[in-house]
């Protein structure tokens, strides 16, 4: 199906953005029916270039992919305006865009809208409540796709991302096991950790099969905290896991606050006819072994 269908991709060169590129190259989509803009061909924050970017990829039934994003989230404590233009006035430029087209729009969005108070996962239709600038600026642009496209956004949570084309806490922990004799991590966080690539291929089966315009969880089944993860890289790589040791949050405090529980519940996908996306673990494992998602 993916083969008619135009696409433009908007922060193309970002971690997602380029897996997102890729899973289409393998869904078959011919490369002309495929727009990459990365930030220095597309200021999403720049109202007559996403108009007209818009109006050029795409048309009535097709689909912008907006992989472009303010993602550091612990400066986003001290520039929130600026993180603000690029995770909300940019998703409503581009929503307002596709709405004037006819195209629809994915908004990838982020378990830092929660609180991370809950003890059970949190339903897509859960009450936000950011206790972070991030997660303020997220849940922003979240509320303006579903202003200005209320029929044509699927909005798409996820969290813990780690890929092939950035920094993430599974390359860190490469890293450091190459570094360090022992590593403190933290055990008190819990979420899902999710490849880029199995979301860029949600992403396109998700468009492929029409889903239901909404708010899906898009995120590894299964859960686990960051010490879980680290131990985990660490035995993939052959090395004693024992050498991750286990800190707390109090002991490690970042200028923004985590969500101590971050699993979200994955049920939706029942009404896309989709599966739950895969186990972290497994996941992990063949990322590790043939994803390039270590830097090693
Ligand atoms: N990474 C995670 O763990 C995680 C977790 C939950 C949700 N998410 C969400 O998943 C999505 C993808 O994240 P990612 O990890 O792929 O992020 P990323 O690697 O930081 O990519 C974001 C891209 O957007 C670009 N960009 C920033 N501002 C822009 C603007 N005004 N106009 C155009 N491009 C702009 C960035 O360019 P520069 O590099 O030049 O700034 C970068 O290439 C985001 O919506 C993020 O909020 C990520």
């Amino acid at each position: 199906m993916s083969e008619k269908r135009r696409w433009l991709i908007t922060g193309a060169r970002g971690m997602l953005g380029r897996d997102v590129l890729a899973a289409l190259h393998r869904a078959g989509t011919p490369d002309d029916a495929v727009t990459a803009l990365d930030r220095s061909t597309l200021d999403i924050t720049d109202p007559a270039a996403v108009q007209a970017a818009v109006e050029v990829a795409v048309g009535s039934a097709d689909v912008v992919v907006n992989c472009a994003a303010w993602t550091a989230v612990d400066d986003a404590e001290s520039q929130e305006a600026a993180a603000f233009a690029a995770n909300a006035v940019g998703p409503q430029l581009l929503a307002r865009a596709c709405a004037a087209t006819g195209a629809r729009l994915v908004q990838p969005s982020t378990d830092y809208v929660f609180d991370g108070t809950a003890t059970t996962p949190y339903p897509v239709d859960a009450p936000a409540a950011p206790r972070s600038a991030y997660g303020r600026t997220k849940v922003a642009g979240e509320w303006a796709v579903r202003a200005e496209l209320p029929h044509g956004h699927w909005i798409v949570r996820t969290a813990w991302l780690y890929g092939e084309h950035g920094p993430s806490f599974v390359r860190t922990m490469a890293r450091l096991e190459a570094e360090r004799e022992y590593v403190d991590v933290v055990d008190d966080q819990h979420g899902q950790p999710t490849w880029t690539r199995d979301l860029a291929e949600r992403i396109v089966a998700m468009v492929d099969a029409d889903a239901p315009a909404g708010t899906y969880h898009g995120c590894a089944s299964g859960r686990t905290s960051w010490h879980g993860l680290a131990a985990e890289v660490f035995e993939l790589l052959g090395a004693d896991p024992a050498r991750v040791r286990t800190t707390t949050s109090a002991a490690f405090v970042r200028p923004a606050p985590r969500p101590a529980y971050s699993v979200l519940d994955l049920s939706g996908w029942d009404k896309a006819g989709l599966a739950p996306m895969r186990d972290w673990r497994e996941a992990l494992h063949e990322a590790v072994r043939t994803g390039g998602v270590t830097g090693r």
